[in-house]
């Protein structure tokens, strides 16, 4: 069976770039039309720019999740032109790593507001659409640190298993009315957000994975590809690794 999402619809959180952009060009690969969204306008330029280069279907709209206004003015806009929303995938997340006792209120708070309460927000805004569509498919990317933690990241860490509770939530709680909620949980990946990891950390990280090495964007992308894809219609509030064998 091959993978086509024509006619489908998709809002991409934080794709101007890294793992984001990776999955909405394998999206639009597949005949998807893509919702480019990031609060970084210059990241989510270059990302127009390689959509229009391919000929993908898309459109971009600038979106920062931590923000209510923003979040309502990206779905409903979407929903107002295509008259529909296939599914919603939550990519947009931030680091600021520190050790417990260093760590500030800020950084907490910003990791939180980001990886946590922007997931509800934009999860709250296209369930209303969901409902009355009864279809819809929410995939949300977690990590893997939210299943087994990770020093110096009780922040990121909590804000990640707090999306793997919301997921499972959320599926209980939409499935009945064919919506369903997945959440990817990758390991180490090389993208610019692991590209400022010291060399021992990085090392540490390659220790603990069974196949010894990082892993691509592409290889999520793969993931969210299948879960989206018809395939994967029976499957709800699952947590997919893809992690070459880290987390098992
Ligand atoms: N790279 C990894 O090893 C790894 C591992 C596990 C999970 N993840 C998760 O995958 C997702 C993507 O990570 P990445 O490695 O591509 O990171 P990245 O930093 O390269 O990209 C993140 C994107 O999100 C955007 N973003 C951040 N805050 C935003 C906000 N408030 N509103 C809108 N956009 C915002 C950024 O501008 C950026 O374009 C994140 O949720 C991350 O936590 C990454």
């Amino acid at each position: 069976m091959t993978i086509d999402l024509k006619n489908q619809v998709y809002i991409i959180t934080g794709s101007g770039r890294g793992i984001g952009l990776e999955i909405a060009k394998a999206f639009a690969e597949n005949n998807c039309t893509v919702i480019l969204s990031d609060y970084n306008e210059d990241s989510l330029a270059h990302a127009q720019k390689i959509f229009d280069e391919s000929g993908y279907h898309y459109r971009a709209i600038a979106c920062d999740i931590t923000k209510e206004d923003h979040v309502e003015n990206l779905v409903d806009k979407t929903f107002n032109e295509f008259g529909k929303i296939d599914g919603l995938i939550n990519n947009a997340g931030i680091t600021r790593d520190n050790l417990l006792i260093r760590m500030k209120n800020d950084q907490w708070d910003a990791v939180i507001d980001t990886n946590l309460k922007g997931v509800f927000l934009t999860s709250r805004a296209v369930a209303k659409y969901f409902l009355k569509q009864r279809y819809g498919k929410i995939i949300n990317i977690a990590s893997v640190v939210g299943l087994i933690g990770n020093a110096s990241q009780a922040n990121y860490s909590s804000s990640k298993a707090g999306v793997i509770g919301f997921t499972k939530s959320i599926a209980k709680e939409l499935g009945s009315r064919n919506v369903t909620a997945n959440a990817i949980a990758p390991g180490f990946i090389e993208t610019e957000m692991t590209h400022v990891l010291s060399d021992k950390a990085k090392d540490e990280f390659l220790k603990n994975i069974p196949m010894k090495r990082p892993g691509k964007p592409k290889d999520v992308a793969n993931a969210a590809l299948f879960l989206a894809s018809s395939m994967a219609d029976y499957i709800t509030g699952q947590v997919l690794t893809v992690d070459g064998g880290m987390v098992m």
